[in-house]
């Protein structure tokens, strides 16, 4: 079934009128990005790559992906920012937030090179021992510090374990086709590597490489996510009265304007988080430059309904929530048991599935903070398959670059990321940044 956009909870707060003024300005945003024509567009080749991906590739991504499983415990994926926070968001999705916990015929996987956290990655390194391993470094640049300094450690670990000519077997890197650090080093260590197309951004590369490989080495059917794209990629360049993807982001924009600041992505489901993250990722570094764009949060419900929910109901009005509601319900779904003694007085809820209560929740939840002035819209996703995942995934991608065009922003770059890069490196002491460390040494003893 379809990704649909519901909006009848939304209908007291945007009215006909609203949406038929911004009408023109998503047309006006779809049209600069199907032709190309925009800001950022040597960064458009995301909007075709369900449907005109490098089969060839995606055969050697199985076969890599069919040979880490049979040798592997264990895949190290080293990466940061788009280049790990999809893969992670689908295999919990998919599989399980608990996915390295559960019993499986596929390697257990860790995310490296996301921080620069000493004791997790000690943590990581004592996993690995006595344990067969592989690695997938992931890096567009190449030169991106946090997983290089990551890669350092993992590269030693495999070589020390294996020997320099086991590790061909047991490294892969996915990076630029031809240029950077990483690919040099590649090719000198005759690693096989993937390629990270250069019209694709980190943020917007899960159905490259870079998201495939790890999502197939978990056992998900990356088929069936691709499929899943290519319809999305079909549905979501109708006309807007026909497309739910350009309603949400007219709407999220009128909501912006009358004031709105924050966009909370809420689920009921802990195997959503990190496509919470993901998500956050994609939609943060895109819109927000020049003092413009939603904030992006997330909350888990019921956990953030003892939390933030308080926030949400009664504090400052600054955010409206959209909804991610996997449709269909849990297959084996539990079911509240009867107890004679009723000690608890749960019997009112006895026989009832724990879904059926879930989604009792949601309803309850929405309109008390509907009450409470906080506006909800549902995206309404097809459930935790991969054909579902790959809809909901270029959902967001469109409805991102549109919401940037709208914002006048280039949703494709991220400017902002570079400013404490360049401090770091410079406090750090790297060759070349000398003045930049003399600077803020004197700045520091000022403040
Ligand atoms: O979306 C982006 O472009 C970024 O989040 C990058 O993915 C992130 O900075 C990692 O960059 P790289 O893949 O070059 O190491």
């Amino acid at each position: 079934m379809s990704l649909k956009l519901n909006t009848k909870y939304l209908k007291d707060f945007v009215n006909a009128d609203e949406m038929a003024g911004i009408k023109a300005q998503v047309e006006a945003a779809a049209q600069s990005l199907h032709s190309k024509s925009g800001l950022g567009n040597d960064f458009l080749g995301w909007v075709e790559l369900p449907t005109a991906y490098d089969k060839e590739e995606f055969a050697r991504i199985k076969a890599a992906a069919e040979r880490i499983k049979k040798n592997s415990d264990i895949l190290i994926v080293i990466g940061i920012g788009g280049s790990y926070l999809g893969a992670r968001a689908a295999i919990e999705l998919l599989k399980s937030p608990l996915y390295n916990n559960m019993k499986k015929d596929t390697p257990d996987i860790y995310y490296v090179g996301n921080s620069i956290n000493p004791a997790y990655l000690n943590e990581i390194i004592a996993l690995c021992e006595g344990k067969d391993f592989s690695v997938n470094v992931i890096s567009k640049s190449g030169t991106t510090t946090e997983p290089a300094l990551a890669f350092r450690i993992f590269k030693k670990m495999v070589e020390d374990k294996y020997g320099k000519e086991e590790a061909k077997n047991r490294i892969f890197a996915t990076t630029d086709k031809a240029r950077g650090t990483l690919k040099n080093l590649s090719d000198a260590e005759g690693y096989e590597t993937f390629v990270i197309p250069d019209d694709v951004g980190g943020r917007f590369s899960v159905l490259t490489a870079v998201g495939l490989l790890p999502i197939a080495v978990a056992g998900c059917d990356i088929d069936a996510l691709m499929k899943g794209a290519a319809k999305a990629q079909a549905d979501f360049c109708a006309d807007f009265d026909n497309n739910d993807c350009y309603k949400y982001a007219a709407l999220r924009n009128i909501l912006y304007r009358k004031g709105k600041s924050v966009e909370m992505l809420v689920s009921y489901d802990p195997s959503f988080v990190m496509m919470s993250e993901w998500y956050k990722q994609l939609f943060g570094e895109s819109e927000g430059k020049e003092h413009k764009g939603l904030f992006p949060a997330s909350v888990t419900y019921s956990s953030d309904l003892h939390s933030l929910g308080q926030f949400v109901q009664e504090g400052s009005p600054i955010l409206f929530e959209t909804i991610a509601l996997p449709r269909g319900s849990e297959k084996d779904s539990p079911r509240v048991p009867f107890d004679k003694e009723n000690g608890d007085g749960l019997n009112f809820l006895a026989g009832k599935t724990f879904d059926e209560i879930n989604e009792r929740a949601m309803l309850g939840t929405l309109l008390a903070h509907r009450d409470g002035g906080t506006e909800s819209l549902i995206v309404d996703f097809g459930g935790r398959d991969a054909r579902s995942l790959g809809e909901l995934i270029y959902f967001f991608f469109i409805a991102c670059a549109a919401s940037g065009y709208m914002l006048e922003v280039n949703p494709f770059d991220q400017p902002g990321v570079e400013a404490y890069k360049k401090n770091m490196f410079a406090l750090l002491g790297k060759p070349g940044y000398e003045e930049g460390k003399a600077a803020l040494e004197e700045k520091i003893k000022l403040i």
